[in-house]
């Protein structure tokens, strides 16, 4: 990108916001395929579960992230639902806690993590190990060790190394693993280029192209202890085109009937991984559980049907389209500051309480979010306002560009949609700020189910001069 006298930011857009940026008729209202099901305004008031941010914040401070139990279930239930006979993971990378272990749990879901600190809290919320799959390009052998021992459904594996490791693990003869195998379609996923994982230059996976995958599967199935389970395939991340998992499936069968007809093992599983989009801003247009379902039933089952092999059991892996829309961030607005740009116009930097320390996604990947004035009503003529942080780095920026009242003031409460998946999960301690609480409503009830951080948690860890380290 070429520099920009006036900063990057500006040299991206304009002072009117991008294109899709639509002036609101009232800033008032929420857009509410945006919003987690339950949220709605109150004389202004965001309430979300029957409760008022308002008083939430009062209760519990700010920023805080609102988690609505009654949506996240009802996300998960969904994808249940409509993807019934399919064994449908939620991938907690996106975010995990025990209490949403357990939702999950509870909803009939199983669960997939990819380190050991998330096989921890798994295993810390009663999550039976057999509805965990394991995922990881570098796990280590204490990693796969612990899995195994614990007796993990699925470990999805990565690499060559990690076969050998599994081998040797399973190699006193008292322990099996039940192994799928991550292969790299090449397919170029539509979405960022950090978060699209089956093109061929990238660390995840065996490639099919390079023979690598059908060498991973001759290998496993020489290992006695090891159950060959099936394929594994994730495209990527934010995916709103089912074409990227159509060309994707028919490499992936490829492969499956290759490994039939070479090897002489049907494998009985097929994992199709996750990736579905979910909406940021009005420019996102999601298609529900249901329409996923039925185009990804029949693009497998068609090319089962065109390879002449049994459909496998299927399984899907969702993370951002159960947990993203479930939560809102809430904020505190500390300053208001009017910036005059080239030209005359004016952009308006809305300073809140929190920040790229707990919502990395705008300037990791250039993300797009909205927020509204969460904590009154107000009819004073729009703005276009930028949400920034209060980190030390000028692209601390949570919202690039949204129509706010023009009234806010320090004090006024704003809430950003959809900041379930990769916010908490993905927050930092940059410039030592505490990660806020994830506080779940429901039915007028809020619970802190994890708690906002102390300046006591972030110097536990500093040992100071010359103390002892403990091993
Ligand atoms: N399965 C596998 C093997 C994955 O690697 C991922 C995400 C998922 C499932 C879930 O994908 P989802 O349905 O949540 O899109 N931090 C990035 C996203 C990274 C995704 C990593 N893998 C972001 O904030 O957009």
């Amino acid at each position: 990108m070429r520099a920009h006298e006036a900063g990057w930011a500006h040299a991206v857009e304009s002072a009117r916001g991008p294109a899709w940026l639509r002036q609101p008729d009232d800033p008032n209202t929420l857009v509410p395929h945006l919003w987690s099901s339950t949220a709605r305004k109150v004389d202004g008031v965001l309430e979300v579960g029957g409760v008022a941010v308002t008083d939430l914040v009062a209760e519990h401070g700010s920023p805080a992230y609102v988690l609505d139990e009654a949506d996240f279930r009802a996300r998960a239930r969904a994808f249940r639902t409509a993807f019934s006979g399919y064994d449908v993971y939620y991938a907690g990378k996106a975010f995990l806690c025990t209490t949403v272990a357990r939702w999950i749990v509870e909803e009939g879901l199983f669960l997939d993590v990819c380190t050991g600190g998330e096989l921890a809290v798994a295993e810390r919320a009663g999550v039976p190990a057999d509805r965990l799959g394991f995922h990881g390009n570098n796990k280590s052998v204490a990693e796969l060790t612990r899995a195994v021992d614990l007796g993990v459904g699925r470990i999805i594996v990565d690499s060559f190394h990690e076969i050998d490791r599994l081998a040797q693990i399973v190699s006193t003869g008292d322990r099996t693993a039940r192994v799928m195998i991550r292969v790299t379609a090449g397919v170029e996923a539509h979405t960022h280029e950090y978060i699209a994982t089956a093109h061929e230059d990238q660390k995840f996976g065996f490639s099919i192209s390079s023979g690598d995958a059908l060498a991973a599967a001759e290998q496993i199935r020489a290992v006695p202890g090891l159950e060959l389970l099936g394929l594994h395939s994730h495209i990527g991340s934010q995916i709103f085109d089912t074409s990227g998992f159509e060309v994707a499936a028919r490499r992936v069968l490829a492969l499956h009937a290759q490994i039939s007809e070479e090897l002489g093992v049907v494998l009985p599983e097929l994992d199709l991984g996750g990736g579905f989009g979910i909406a940021y801003t009005t420019q996102d247009d999601p298609a529900d559980p249901t329409q996923l379902a039925t185009e990804l039933t029949k693009i497998v089952t068609d090319e089962c049907a065109a390879r002449g092999v049994d459909v496998p059991r299927l399984a899907i892996e969702p993370g951002r389209a159960i947990a993203g829309p479930a939560v809102c961030t809430v904020y505190e607005v500390g300053t208001v500051k009017a910036v005059e740009l080239d030209g005359g116009a004016v952009r308006t930097y809305v300073s809140v309480d929190g920040g790229m320390s707990d919502n990395i996604r705008t300037a990791l990947y250039d993300a797009d979010y909205s927020c509204t004035l969460a904590g009154r009503s107000s009819s004073a003529p729009v703005l276009l306002g930028r949400v920034v942080g209060k980190h030390c780095e000028a692209g601390d920026i949570v919202v690039k560009d949204e129509f706010l009242p023009g009234d806010l003031v320090p004090g006024d409460l704003l809430a950003v949609p959809g900041t379930g998946a990769y916010c908490r999960s993905m927050a930092s301690n940059y410039n030592h700020v505490l990660r806020p609480p994830v506080v779940a409503v429901k039915d007028g009830v809020s619970t802190v189910v994890v708690r906002r951080e102390t300046e006591d948690d972030l110097l536990r860890l500093d040992l100071g001069p010359g103390a002892e380290v403990e091993h």
